[in-house]
């Protein structure tokens, strides 16, 4: 039993009371009131967010960008500008052709190309399918005969380097290895689209099945976009 007189021995009654009404305050009567905050410590940063307002900057924006002239450690500018593409021909994939490049070549292109050039390069990504009325281009496939049989890997690497008419380029973005992978894929969609007999027989011994989300889709209008990614 508690009693005054356990206090009298020397328990201490004030920081039991202090304590005790710490508690009972931190139980919020009003749960969707912000409470008293004993200790904030760090929910409160003064760090600042990108894209935020920030007056202490001249610009008025959380974000700087890099003093001109300078490249991040270890960065290789791209040395061509859109209309050499001619010299960029010449260069040739240094990013060996194995399995494991293959892979990031395809997260790559998933993160960057497929929102406009699709799951396979048809050229029905999400972004095309619902700008296509306002104005946005539909790429060519990227399996295109021409693709496959004249453009070089240089060619496919300065076009995703630079861009090509409404098409941004990447390579401030995606970094010049991952760019190469990428250039591995985009032969590997071509392959995938116009499979030899013999690559068909390998995957029927294999007993591989054609996954449905490499199956070519071609809506033509946002609606069926919904029902192909949204519904499904
Ligand atoms: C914002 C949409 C968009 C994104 C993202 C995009 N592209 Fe494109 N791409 C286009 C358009 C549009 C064209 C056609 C440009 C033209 O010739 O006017 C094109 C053209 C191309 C071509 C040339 C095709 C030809 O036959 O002329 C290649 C190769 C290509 N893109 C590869 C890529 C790769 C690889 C990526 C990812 C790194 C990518 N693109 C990202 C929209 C895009």
């Amino acid at each position: 039993m508690i009693s005054f007189r356990m206090f009298s021995k020397g328990v201490h009654f004030l920081p039991l009371v202090a304590a005790v009404g710490v508690l009972v305050s931190a139980c919020a009567p009003d749960p969707e009131r912000r409470q008293r905050e004993y200790m904030p410590d760090m929910y409160r940063n003064p760090a600042v967010k990108a894209q935020d307002e920030y007056s202490y900057f001249r610009t008025g924006s959380a974000m700087l960008v890099p003093p001109e002239g300078t490249v991040p450690r270890g960065f290789e500018p791209y040395p061509f500008s859109v209309v050499e593409r001619e010299r960029a021909a010449e260069l040739e994939n240094p990013v060996p052709l194995t399995r494991q490049n293959l892979e990031i070549g395809r997260k790559y292109y998933n993160i960057h190309c497929m929102v406009c050039h699709g799951v396979v390069g048809s050229g029905d990504g999400q972004s095309t399918l619902v700008h296509t009325d306002a104005g946005m281009p539909v790429p060519p496939p990227l399996y295109s005969e021409s693709i496959r049989e004249e453009w070089t890997d240089g060619e496919l690497f300065h076009v995703i380097s630079v861009g090509q008419g409404q098409m941004p380029g990447y390579k401030d973005r995606i970094t010049r290895e991952h760019r190469w992978a990428i250039v591995h894929y985009v032969r590997a969609l071509g392959i995938a689209a116009t499979p030899a007999e013999e690559d068909l027989e390998e995957v029927e011994r294999l007993g591989w099945d054609a996954r449905e989300m490499d199956r070519p889709a071609r809506p033509e209008r946002p609606r069926d976009l919904q029902s192909i990614y949204i519904l499904n």
